[in-house]
């Protein structure tokens, strides 16, 4: 489907973004702009630098330009986004709507300029309502702008599950849905270990903590570093880029623009999704337990609510 080397536009040139840049590059998904605000072009052009000189020693070749001018975004085939602020120890993701809805629009409107045919991902937070933004205001349809949140979600819950269940994570299944919050819903109907439902092989109580720390997973690694992950949330969303440019039809739960799909209209939110050439492709629509929809809706509400107020800023 490409006819040139893929153009890979990274949005933000910190910890995600170098992470990002590091990936792409030895994976050669294409060649890749670190792009960054003004005050930051040097420390984009020294990642930059510094993970084309890794290739040297790796044995990987893509060109990696580090930059503070939208032009270099021009006609990038992804766009991933961590533009914006990370939590500090005590926030929640909510606290940064204010400050990161001015740069989601920002950067909003240079991809809509330089980069209109983007397949974008969006990995900044409050993820459902920055995602939300992207969409508004590069005006770009449902299928090629999502928000990267389920994938790493549902890589903490089986972690934590395997762990649990002494088995190799290799063998755990399973998906997190709705909002990229304290609301968001871990699936236990569908989280199997090679196909066995979780709950035979692990005990209610333990599941239900496992649950409650999936929720708290990214909060956890903030309170310890004092500024949020990276190292997943990079290859989660390397991961979605990758099934984007592939076509490799991958199911997987992304944050994707609800059109009526499991009954919400006008909302971002963790669903599964199949990603291939076409961007989401898919929304799959599974059966869900009724304690499993209740949850669902309440996460819902809760993202409507921040979009709602983001809407307001
Ligand atoms: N355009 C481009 N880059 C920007 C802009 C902008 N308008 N505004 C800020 N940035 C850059 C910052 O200069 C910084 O280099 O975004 C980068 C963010 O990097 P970090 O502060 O290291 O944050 P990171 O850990 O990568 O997280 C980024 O992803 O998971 C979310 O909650 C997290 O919202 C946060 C985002």
């Amino acid at each position: 489907m490409h006819h040139h080397r893929p153009k890979i536009a990274l949005i933000g040139s910190g910890n995600i973004g170098g992470e990002l840049a590091a990936l792409c590059a030895r994976e050669e998904l294409g060649d890749i702009v670190l792009f960054d605000i003004p005050e930051k072009e040097g420390f984009a052009k020294g990642k930059a630098l510094d993970l084309e000189q890794n290739g040297a020693v790796l044995g990987y070749d893509v060109n990696i330009t580090g930059t503070s001018n939208p032009e270099d975004l021009k006609d990038a085939d992804v766009a991933i986004v961590t533009a914006g602020v990370p939590r500090k120890p005590g926030m929640s993701r909510d606290d940064l709507v204010a400050i990161n809805l001015k740069i989601t629009r920002a950067v909003g409107e240079n991809l809509k300029k330089h980069a209109p045919n983007a397949f974008v991902i969006v990995i900044t937070n409050p993820l459902d309502a920055m995602v939300y933004e992207m969409k508004k205001v590069t005006g770009f349809p449902r299928e090629r702008v999502v928000g990267m949140a389920g994938v790493l979600d549902s890589a903490r819950f089986q972690l934590f599950l395997a762990r649990e269940a002494k088995v190799s994570t290799k063998d755990v299944r399973a998906m997190v849905l709705g909002g990229h919050g304290d609301t968001m819903v871990p699936v236990l109907s569908y989280a199997t270990i090679n196909g066995v439902g979780v709950t035979q092989l692990i005990s209610k109580e333990k599941i239900d903590a496992i649950v409650a720390r999936t929720a708290n997973g990214g909060g956890e690694i903030v309170k310890l570093m004092g500024t949020s992950a990276y190292y997943a949330p990079a290859t989660a969303a390397v991961h979605m880029a990758r099934a984007y440019l592939g076509d490799e039809k991958r199911m997987l739960a992304c944050a994707a623009y609800l059109d009526g799909e499991y009954g919400y209209k006008d909302i971002y939110m963790g669903v599964p999704t199949v990603i291939g050439k076409g961007g989401v492709e898919k929304i799959v629509e599974v059966a869900l337990t009724a304690e499993e929809r209740a949850m669902l809706d309440k996460s819902a509400a809760a993202v409507k609510e921040l979009i709602g107020v983001a809407q307001k800023l």
